[in-house]
């Protein structure tokens, strides 16, 4: 059966403002949703005006307050919803004093709030009695970064690769090895996603709540927002010749915002989807990227090299869950549609 049947319904999207949640929440009026966003700053009309401009906004869109980090935020925008998209995140940097660059300390300051911020939102939801879905958006580094560092089976990465899948506990998960070892390398964001995730489905699991998770690999795409988010920013360093970010992405999966958020309301709408789905479009080796990118577009200064960082790690992601039916749009469209955005913005000239 569809969750969509009886009508097309209220819907809340935390962290409205963000790259995801605002085109997200593009699509969803678009289907004729009812959205409440959540946003830290509402009375902000000037830094929230591109979600005032969607098409239906003025009718069926709403914005609330709502902090990850304050208990209880979240209980008005949720309550009456029959779906709640939770893609509003917190990244937290490590400390630049090496000395606090303690397991403690990532533990607490960095590790813990992602975590918190995610059972603060689930527990508005068992809150609330209209609730029928919820829909986490987590990431395709939740499957990527690996515990084994085993990168050499020809087998794609799917949902139950990586250790969100593990039947141990959190606090178990905590203690384990491969955690200290992935915050000696330092991989914060991987981390916090795989912890925030896995929290979440204990929660879910232990009060009964309906949950899919969404991993979108690195998403390409017009912003809607006038600032740009970090992945929008590393894009935009890469197409004006830098090699800082990228580098570090080594090989990686890509995907167009648009695809992003028709899957986050297709996975919601079905109520056939269940646990996680990867959404991802093409993967591909960062020098890969840069050849394919700098013939398309050959007055930018896109660079085709790249320190390698480590062996080479070789993966293909999976994305059957999503079915055939499903046609993500290709790395070319993707940038395109980027580029366009960017030009128009100002941040990069015409060409
Ligand atoms: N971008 C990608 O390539 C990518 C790939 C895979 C997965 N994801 C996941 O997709 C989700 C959205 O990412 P994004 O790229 O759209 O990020 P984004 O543009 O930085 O948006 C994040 C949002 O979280 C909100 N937020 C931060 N701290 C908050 C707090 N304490 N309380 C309430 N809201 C808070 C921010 O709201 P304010 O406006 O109030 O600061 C912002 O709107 C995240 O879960 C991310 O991990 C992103």
């Amino acid at each position: 059966m569809d969750r969509k049947l009886d009508s097309k319904g209220k819907v809340c999207v935390t962290g409205a403002f963000g790259f995801l949640a605002s085109w997200l929440i593009k699509r969803l009026l678009l289907s004729d949703y009812h959205v409440t966003g959540t946003v830290r700053d509402p009375g902000n009309e000037k830094r929230l005006a591109h979600l005032w401009r969607l098409e239906g906004a003025k009718e069926r869109l709403r914005l609330v307050m709502a902090d990850l980090m304050e208990e209880g935020s979240f209980d008005d925008a949720i309550f009456g919803c029959h779906g709640v998209f939770h893609s509003a995140t917190l990244v937290l940097k490590p400390s630049s004093d090496p000395k606090a660059r303690c397991i403690i300390h990532t533990q607490t300051e960095i590790l813990e709030p992602p975590v918190e911020g995610t059972l603060n939102v689930l527990r508005s939801c068992k809150k609330n009695p209209s609730l029928r879905s919820v829909v986490l958006t987590s990431s395709s580094a939740a499957v990527r970064v690996r515990p084994d560092g085993d990168f050499t089976s020809n087998v794609p990465l799917g949902d139950s690769s990586g250790v969100v899948n593990n039947t141990l506990p959190l606090s178990l998960l905590r203690i384990l090895p491969w955690y200290r070892l992935f915050a000696n390398c330092s991989i914060w964001y991987p981390m916090s996603k795989i912890l925030a995730e896995k929290a979440g489905w204990d929660f879910c699991k232990e009060n009964a709540i309906d949950m899919v998770t969404v991993l979108p690999s690195f998403v390409i795409g017009p912003c809607l927002p006038p600032e740009l988010c970090s992945t929008a920013s590393d894009v935009l360093g890469l197409l004006k010749g830098e090699t800082e970010k990228f580098k570090w992405n080594g090989r990686m999966g890509y995907v167009h915002i648009d695809d992003v958020a028709l899957c986050h309301i297709l996975v919601y709408e079905h109520e056939s989807a269940h646990g996680r789905c990867i959404c991802s479009s093409t993967v591909m080796d960062n020098t890969e990227l840069g050849s394919l990118l700098s013939t398309r577009y050959p007055s930018l200064p896109i660079p085709t090299r790249f320190e390698q960082l480590g062996r080479p790690r070789y993966y293909e992601l999976n994305t059957s869950k999503l079915g055939r039916g499903f046609k993500f749009k290709s790395i070319q469209e993707m940038f395109d549609d980027c580029i366009a955005s960017l030009v128009e913005q100002g941040h990069l000239p015409a060409f």
